[in-house]
This record gives C-alpha cells, structure tokens and sequence, in this order.
C-alpha cells in the first residue's frame, strides 16, 4: 500500500514538473522584465526552467537554471534609442522592415555563441515546451525542430499582423492599426496606408522567403542531422507554433477577433502584493498634502540626454504646481524647487499604487502602460518610438490619457495637459473604470499562463488549437481563384457571342445578296 503510494506520489512529481526552456534575446531591459515573470509564474508552479536570455534571473530555486546571453550586447546598438536621434529623425525604428533585418541579425549571432552551441548540441538536453520569445524574427522557431518539443511564442505588444499571422492572418488593415503606426484614425487616406503598409511588410517577407529559408538550414541543419532527424523546411516551422501569450489584455488594445491559441496575459509581470516604498519615497508621499505627479520616460531613455534648455524648462514648468513632482532621472539637477524631487531609481508599482499619485507622465512603454491601468491612474503619455504611439493613442481613446508630442515645446504642452488633467476628473474616474475591468478575469494572468502551457504539454502541442486558416493559401481566401473563374467563364461567353454575332451577320448578308 504504502509504496502504491510512493509510486503515485512520483508520478503525480513527474507529471507536473515540467521541462521549460525560456528564450529572449532581446537586450532590452523591459525585455528583461518580461522574462522574469514568466520565470517567476513558472517555478511557483514548480517546473525546471532554462532561462536562456540576457537578463539572468536572481532566484535560488534548483528548478532555475540561467543560461546568460547578455554577450549579445555587443551585436546590438542600444543607443539607436536615444532622445537625441529620435529628436532629430537620425534612424526610422517606425520602419518595420528594418527592424525584421536587425533582429534576424541579431539571433544568427546568438545562435553562435558557445553557450547556444554547447545547449542546442548536448543531446541530453530534453524539453518539454519552448517558450520564444517573438521580435520580428521568426528564426528562434527552430529550436523547436532542434529540441523536437512544441513551440510557444511570446508576444511583448498587443495582437498585430505580424504575430497573427504566424498563428492565424493577417488583420484587416480597413480597421486595425499597423503596430508602428504614429496616428490612429480610419480616414480613406488613412486605410489605404494602412493597407500599403501591410502589404510593404508581407511583400517583403515574401520576396525573401528563400533567403530566410537558407539562413534557417545553416543555423539548424547539421545540429538536426545529428539528432538523427531532418529539418522540416522553414514555414513548417514557423508557422506551427501551438500557441501564443500575448502581453496584452482587450482595454489595451483593439477588440478584434482572435485565433483559439492567442492567449491575453497582460499584467503578468506585476506582483500580486505591492512591495512597500523605500524610506526616502515614503518621506516625500508623506510631506505631499497636494498630491504627487510621477514622471518618467522608461528605461531605455535616459533622461540625461535631454537637451540642458528642455530640463531647466521642466523644473521650472513643474514648480508652478502646487503637487509634488517625483522625477525618474539618473543625474540630478542643482538648485531644485522644493515640490520637485529627482530619484534615480523608483519602484514604479509602488509609486503608482499609492493613494496620493495622481497623474502618471510616460513615455508610453506597454508594461507602464499596463501598470497604470492596474492601479487604475491616468496618463500623458509622450511617445518616442516603436508601439509607443500606437500605446498612447490607444489609450487616448479610451478617455484616460492625453498625447504629447516630444519636441521643443515640451515643457510648455506638458503645462496645459497636466492642468487640464489635474482638474477635469473625467480621466481619472475613466482610469478607475478601466482598472476594474483589467482585474475582473476568470484567472490571474500568471495562472492562466501557466496554465496555457501546461496545457500544450499535456495535449501533444494543442493542435486542437490551431486556425484553420492557416490551411489556406492566400489567394483562396481572397477568392483569387473564383475571381480567375469568372473572368474565364466571361471571356469565353464574350468570345461565344462574339461567334455568334458574326455567323449571324455573315448569314444575313449572304441572304441579301441571294435576294
Ligand atoms: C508541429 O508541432 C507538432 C506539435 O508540437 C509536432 O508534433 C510536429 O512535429 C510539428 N511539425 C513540424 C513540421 O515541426
Ligand atoms: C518632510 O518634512 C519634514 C518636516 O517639514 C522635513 O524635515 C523633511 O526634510 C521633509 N522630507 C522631504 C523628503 O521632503
Ligand atoms: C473633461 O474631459 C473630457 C474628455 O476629454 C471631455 O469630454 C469633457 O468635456 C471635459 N470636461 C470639462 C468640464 O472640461
């Protein structure tokens, strides 16, 4: 009896300790946050995880094994975002081609490392699911074929064409935005960029099928001839994927239809208790009887390569307001007024839950954005670059946020937008509003993701799950092939008419001249 027991007791071991191997490379440190959740949500549920990603986690559990790539970094030129170039229009990082030809650069060097190597080469390496991170490229999808397990993607944006369409379709373009877009409107003008654009990205994707392709057979081929299988070709891969996590929830984005296997996880990077304030934050929430404004433009912008003038500009700016002011910079700025604090490090969550904030100042990042919406606090968002725009705009939209452009006439804009903020409580009830719906889920959604991927592991990679669509090519579903029908059926009734037509005219002129 007893060891029926044990035996059971192993079994019910072996059947939820799963195998998990975690991939990001993308040396970003919002990135990094995004992987930590995921690492965190997993091991609490007690699976072994490999985390293979610039961002190393910090957590004593056995189950956690970090394999470090932050050697990438030397690939990589993070100071692409910079205030200063996005101010002068140095680099497009709106251009999404560009960004699919610097991400696939950058996994063909990570591949290369000899940490990659030694892993995608051991074969007693086994897992049960691979978690990818997804970032324009879709080469990371043939670790699936290397470690012949299923493949999940990991989404950091809200749903848009380029993710879909690796699980389902594109998105109509007539009514959903292009991710990098930098308004939000439908106009007729504005629909056919939509659609020139989507059609930009597809037609290059297209034309360079064959070459991706062959950089996928170099990276994956011989490791697969090893293992003693052969490499699928490239779109069996990519397009296999059993399921997708996106970051996003529907109050961020769109409502539009989804695909079975694309899963809302939203939020999961936040900490269900919020962690207390440090003493030097909490002094400042005490003495502030107004209020406070939290301002900060995330961590890949560095307040300290804003112009010296726009600076001097702000404080004075924010000076004039009878609230406190906490300001996210690494450098201070000499002789501060006295509701103006500069902390170069701020635990954003804390700061944002707290009673007393009232108004959040951003650059617009999706994790900020989510944070605001899960402590319920309106925003002015200025947007840089990627899906900033699109964030703010979203946000815009549903009433609790306004949209500032970056520029020289910041400081200025900044005024009129945090006055209006502060008085008209329209955005803060809308901010409230919105946060409940955010939190009122079937599951919390580091549950749910967790859940989603054990799901895939104990299914045999969900195929129950996946889009028919994805059956289909794309012409059939335009109807391409009907539409190449009729045209046939017309030109050959136009062509039997046309016979017709003259057999008759021959005929009555030949009864003429009989007669
Ligand atoms: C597609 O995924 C399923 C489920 O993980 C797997 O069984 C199959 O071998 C994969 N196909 C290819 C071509 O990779
Ligand atoms: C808070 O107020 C007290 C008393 O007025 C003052 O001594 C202290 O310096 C203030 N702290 C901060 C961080 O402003
Ligand atoms: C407050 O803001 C909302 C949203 O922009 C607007 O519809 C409303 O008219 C404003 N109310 C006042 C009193 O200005």
């Amino acid at each position: 009896m007893l060891l029926k027991y044990l035996s059971f007791l192993t079994l019910l071991k072996c059947c939820y300790a799963y195998k998990i191997l975690y991939v990001s490379a993308v040396p970003s440190k919002s990135h990094g946050i995004l992987t930590a959740g995921y690492v965190r949500h997993l091991l609490e549920a007690g699976h072994e995880v490999t985390n293979v990603s610039p961002f190393p986690v910090n957590n004593p559990s056995r189950n956690l094994r970090n394999i470090d790539i932050s050697e990438i970094r030397k690939f990589i030129d993070m100071s692409v975002i910079d205030v200063d170039v996005i101010m002068n229009k140095k680099v497009d990082i709106q251009d999404q081609i560009a960004s699919i030809s610097i991400t696939e650069n950058l996994w063909k060097d990570t591949v290369k490392l000899d940490v990659m190597q030694k892993l995608m080469n051991d074969p007693r390496e086994k897992f049960d699911v691979i978690v990818a991170e997804w970032l324009y490229s879709d080469l990371v999808s043939g670790l699936a074929s290397v470690f012949n397990c299923p493949l999940i993607w990991a989404s950091t944006m809200d749903p848009h064409s380029l993710v879909l369409s690796l699980i389902h379709e594109n998105l109509n373009p007539a009514y959903t935005i292009h991710h990098t877009s930098v308004d939000y409107s439908f106009t007729f003008l504005d629909r056919i960029y939509q659609l020139m654009s989507t059609s930009r990205v597809w037609y290059y994707k297209w034309i360079n099928a064959n070459k991706e392709s062959e950089v996928f057979k170099q990276l994956y081929g011989s490791i697969v001839a090893k293992k003693g299988r052969v490499l699928p070709p490239y779109d069996d891969v990519r397009y296999n994927a059993s399921l997708m996590l996106g970051n996003s929830h529907v109050i961020t984005g769109d409502s539009i239809a989804l695909p079975q296997n694309y899963k809302h996880i939203g939020g999961y990077h936040i900490k269900d208790t919020v962690e207390p304030l440090p003493q030097n934050l909490k002094e400042i929430f005490d003495n502030s009887s107004n209020g406070v404004i939290y301002f900060s433009l995330g961590s890949n912008l560095k307040s300290s390569s804003l112009p010296e003038s726009i600076k001097r500009d702000l404080v004075q700016m924010f000076s004039e307001f009878k609230e406190t002011v906490i300001w996210k910079f690494e450098k201070s700025i000499p002789d501060l007024p006295q509701n103006v604090h500069i902390i170069p490090w701020i635990p954003q969550q804390s700061v944002l839950s707290h009673p007393k904030c009232k108004l959040f100042i951003t650059h617009g990042g999706l994790l900020s954005k989510l944070e605001a919406l899960h402590a319920g606090k309106p925003i002015i968002g200025i947007p840089f670059f990627a899906d900033q725009y699109i964030n703010v705009n979203r946000a815009v939209a549903k009433g609790f946020a306004k949209r500032i452009n970056f520029g020289k006439n910041i400081p200025r804009e900044l005024r009129i937008a945090i006055k209006e903020m502060l008085e008209n409580y329209s955005y803060q009830n809308r901010a409230k509003e919105l946060s409940k719906i955010f939190h009122d889920r079937i599951l919390p959604p580091g549950k749910e993701l967790v859940y989603w991927i054990e799901h895939v592991i104990r299914t045999n990679g969900a195929p129950h799950l996946r889009s028919i669509a994805l059956n289909v090519s794309w012409y059939q579903k335009l109807y391409l092939d009907l539409l190449l029908v009729i045209i046939l059926i017309l030109t050959l009734l136009f062509v039997i008419c046309k016979y017709i037509f003259t057999l008759i005219r021959i005929r009555l002129r030949s009864k003429r001249k009989i007669q």
